[in-house]
């Protein structure tokens, strides 16, 4: 069965819109959890836009199954060998970008993301990498020791026509290479309720990242229904 990880970041935006206390970003993350997500994945951003230390920690010590998405810095290790969520997935992070945009760029600094991984691996964390549906970088996700990628899904979410349907063969086809050799593969970014039919023709994926689309679900719904309405697409998926 296709896993469910829910991305909290945006009950964060809209606490930290306010400087209020509410919404709680970990009650929400409990409501997603009762309602059927298998994992909650949350980034730290270096700017501290959305979540904050307190909630990485509160989260890593109340889910069960967190997932510390995060940029290949220093202080972001650290942080991550100390709180050992089950899962890091490594992102690029520009300060003026509105959301995470495209891939980690695994071949720029090689050396640098292998000892990452490695580091963190050590930690006990199974580490992630989010990467471009290409071969190059997923070889290069391979050879750094990761056992996990997040394809980026981001470019499919915005094309249309025949951009949308080689978006999708590209992204099958990066899929089935990571498989072959050895990589278990999740998906991630831009995800919604109307453009989960072409992921679900991808093959071998494991789990869907998905935040923005529930989050914003959620005002009409309720966080419960908006994830079960995203599980119940889900089903549908046939490997
Ligand atoms: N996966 C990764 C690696 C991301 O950076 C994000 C955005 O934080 C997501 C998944 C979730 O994306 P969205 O909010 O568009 O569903």
């Amino acid at each position: 069965m296709l896993r469910l990880g829910v991305n909290v970041d945006h009950v964060a935006t809209l606490r930290q819109a306010r400087g209020t206390k509410y919404p709680d970003v970990i009650s929400a993350a409990l409501l997603c959890e009762k309602a059927g997500a298998y994992g909650i994945t949350a980034h730290l951003r270096e700017d501290r836009r959305h979540i904050q230390d307190s909630d990485m920690q509160s989260l890593a010590s109340s889910v069960k199954r967190l997932n510390m998405e995060m940029a290949v810095t220093e202080e972001m290790i650290s942080i991550a060998c100390r709180l050992k969520p089950v899962n890091c997935c490594l992102v690029p992070e520009k300060r003026q970008e509105l959301t995470t945009e495209g891939g980690l760029d695994m071949l720029a600094d090689f050396p640098r993301m292998k000892s990452a991984v490695g580091r963190l691996g050590n930690a006990g964390i199974a580490v992630s990498i989010f990467i471009d549906p290409e071969h190059d970088q997923i070889r290069a996700a391979s050879d750094s020791g990761a056992p996990l990628i997040e394809l980026h899904t981001g470019t499919y979410a915005l094309s249309e026509g025949a951009a949308r349907e080689r978006e999708i063969e590209r992204l099958a086809k990066a899929a089935d290479f990571a498989h072959s050799i050895g990589l278990k593969v999740n998906a991630g970014h831009g995800i919604d309720y109307s453009n989960m039919d072409g992921i679900l023709l991808i093959p071998h994926l494991v789990e869907l990242n998905i935040g923005h689309s529930i989050i914003s679900r959620s005002v009409f719904v309720g966080i419960s229904e908006a994830v079960s309405e995203m599980i119940r697409l889900m089903e549908k998926y046939r490997g």
